[in-house]
């Protein structure tokens, strides 16, 4: 099933999509490529985040799944790690390798389909890190974990960190501040189709506004990693989002997003998975 996706409407859409968010996400006023550049001791608030929970990641392999621009990527270098994204737009591909050279980083980028990854990246990784925004551009749960799993060395580990689907249920078009279940929390093979001429980061407008994602529930996400041969650790749901998803959330110091406090328990944000490899 995910190899015949490979060629189909949904994916080619999405991809000229991701594609073409990267000029605005690599301008000045979308992510702070400048500050990761200039500053040796800024990492992004997400690596930041992660690396608390991680720990120590000195000396460390990662393979980071649908790196994007290589934001994140390049910031666990920063922190020591050895450095391998994946992604399949080329766009994005390019961009990070050229954020690297400024850097003047020694790290790998590949552009490739996720489900086609282990046909272009050879071997396994201390760390398989994948987050923030992910795996709703995956149609297929059960086999995105299988190839997770693959690249992690024996003894290894794996993280995500991800939207969480109750969140992702909500409608995101209203301007009261009201919490309203709109989209499916369950899997539907069918995506859902959503057009946006603005990106999350940056205020460049897209001309390929459309783009299809897919509800991935908890269980799904848990259970496929299971069956992956992986051995969870740790699941845990927070408050906060690192960009903005409701009109009435408030930006934190630590540039996250939460909920006004009166309704801040009533729905989780977000969600990770650790697991390890026997
Ligand atoms: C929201 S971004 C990940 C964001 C990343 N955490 C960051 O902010 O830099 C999602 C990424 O998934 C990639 N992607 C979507 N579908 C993919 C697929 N089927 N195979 C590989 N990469 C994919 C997109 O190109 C995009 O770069």
């Amino acid at each position: 099933m995910p190899y015949r996706w490979l060629m189909d409407e949904y994916r080619k859409t999405n991809l000229t999509n991701w594609d073409e968010r990267v000029d605005g996400h690599m301008a000045p006023d979308g992510y702070d490529i400048d500050r990761l550049v200039d500053d040796p001791d800024w990492i992004t608030p997400v690596v930041r985040h992660d690396a608390s929970k991680l720990g120590d990641v000195d000396g460390l392999s990662i393979l980071h799944s649908q790196c994007h621009i290589g934001s994140d990527t390049l910031s666990w270098a920063k922190l020591g790690a050895v450095v391998t994204g994946l992604d399949f737009s080329p766009k994005a591909i390019a961009a990070a390798r050229s954020i690297a050279d400024r850097m003047q980083v020694d790290a790998t980028f590949v552009e490739t389909e996720l489900y086609d990854a282990p046909n272009h990246i050879g071997g396994t990784f201390d760390l398989v890190y994948t987050g923030v925004g992910a795996i709703c551009w995956l149609p297929d749960l059960k086999t995105w974990a299988r190839v997770m799993a693959s690249f992690v060395k024996p003894g290894g580990r794996f993280w995500i960190r991800d939207s969480h689907p109750a969140m992702m249920a909500l409608d995101d078009s209203r301007d009261d501040d009201q919490l309203v279940v709109r989209y499916p929390y369950f899997h539907q093979a069918k995506p859902i189709n959503f057009s946006a001429t603005e990106s999350y980061a940056g205020t460049a407008k897209l001309k390929n506004p459309d783009s299809y994602s897919w509800a991935h529930s908890m269980a799904d996400v848990i259970n496929s990693l299971m069956e992956a041969g992986l051995t969870l650790v740790r699941v845990d749901e927070y408050q906060h989002l690192d960009w903005q998803f409701l009109s009435f959330m408030e930006k934190r110091d630590d540039e996250s997003w939460v909920l006004p406090e009166a309704v801040r328990d009533n729905v989780p944000m977000q969600f990770s998975v650790l697991a390890s490899k026997p």
